[in-house]
């Protein structure tokens, strides 16, 4: 039986997919992950002069600099075909939930309608002082530091940052999107970042089948029933398309 054929199988009496992403399935559109290590961005930057509220708070100008890079270097990448499947996957079968660690939003930009974002968005900035104010940006920005519009306190990328916690309501839609799901495909995350990391280890304790689609093993991949060994955009169209004729 091909892997597809099984993964069929399983979702007659199982039905439901959820997808959890990290950084790799973006890899092929040219955004850089982070532990790899020649590639990744933590091999070139600190993240602890980057990615903290402690960094922010000591060099704002810094952070948004990077930031802002991160944007222009995600608003010239394309969506993939990895994250085309995706969306794909998730229009045409009649439960299938997505979930990221991802900021970059090409996910959506691939036309995936629902999207958990665990990490929040590049795209997105909030007020620093924790006003409550959001706002949606679709360019980079200048080199001024945004300021809010409501009480006038720097804005930070809406990104959590180390140190921080996540959002309980994403958290939360994580975990039920697991729930409901039969099959669980975990792609393009190195499975070292909690909690994240712990959904996939969460689906297996629920008796959910996970695949893993990562060319690097990673310290998931031995627990799982399905470990596939290539790169996002080589397995992923193909599942899909064999899904989606299936369930047609
Ligand atoms: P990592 O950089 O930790 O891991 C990326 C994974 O993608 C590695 O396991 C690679 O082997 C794999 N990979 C590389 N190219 C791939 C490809 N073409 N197809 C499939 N997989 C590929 O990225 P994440 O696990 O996403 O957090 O990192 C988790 C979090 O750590 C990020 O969200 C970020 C970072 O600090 C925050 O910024 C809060």
């Amino acid at each position: 039986m091909s892997l597809t054929q099984e993964l069929l199988a399983i979702l007659a009496t199982r039905p439901g997919i959820a997808i959890l992403t990290g950084a790799g399935l973006s890899a092929e559109s040219g955004v850089p992950t982070f532990r790899e290590a020649q590639s990744g961005l933590w091999a070139k930057f600190s993240p602890q002069e980057l990615a903290t509220p402690e960094a922010f708070a000591d060099n704002p100008q810094r952070v948004w600099d990077w930031y802002r890079w991160r944007r222009e270097l995600v608003s010239r990448a394309e969506p993939n075909p990895a994250h085309l499947a995706i969306a794909e996957l998730e229009a045409g079968l009649p439960c299938c939930q997505l979930v990221t660690q991802n900021v970059d939003g090409l996910l959506q930009r691939a036309g995936a309608r629902q999207v958990t974002e665990l990490h929040g968005n590049l795209w997105r900035q909030k007020c620093a002082a924790g006003c409550g104010a959001v706002q949606t940006v679709n360019v980079p920005g200048h080199d001024a530091l945004p300021r809010c519009q409501r009480c006038n306190a720097l804005m930070r990328p809406d990104v959590v940052w180390f140190g921080e916690t996540l959002s309980q309501a994403a958290l939360a839609d994580a975990g039920a999107a697991i729930k409901a799901a039969g099959i669980v495909i975990v792609c393009g995350t190195s499975n070292l970042v909690y909690p994240a990391a712990a959904l996939p280890l969460e689906a297996l304790r629920m008796g959910k089948t996970v695949v893993e689609i990562n060319p690097a093993r990673t310290p998931l991949s031995s627990n799982v029933p399905f470990y596939i060994g290539e790169t996002a955009s080589n397995a992923l169209p193909a599942i899909a398309q064999e899904l989606l004729q299936a369930s047609t």
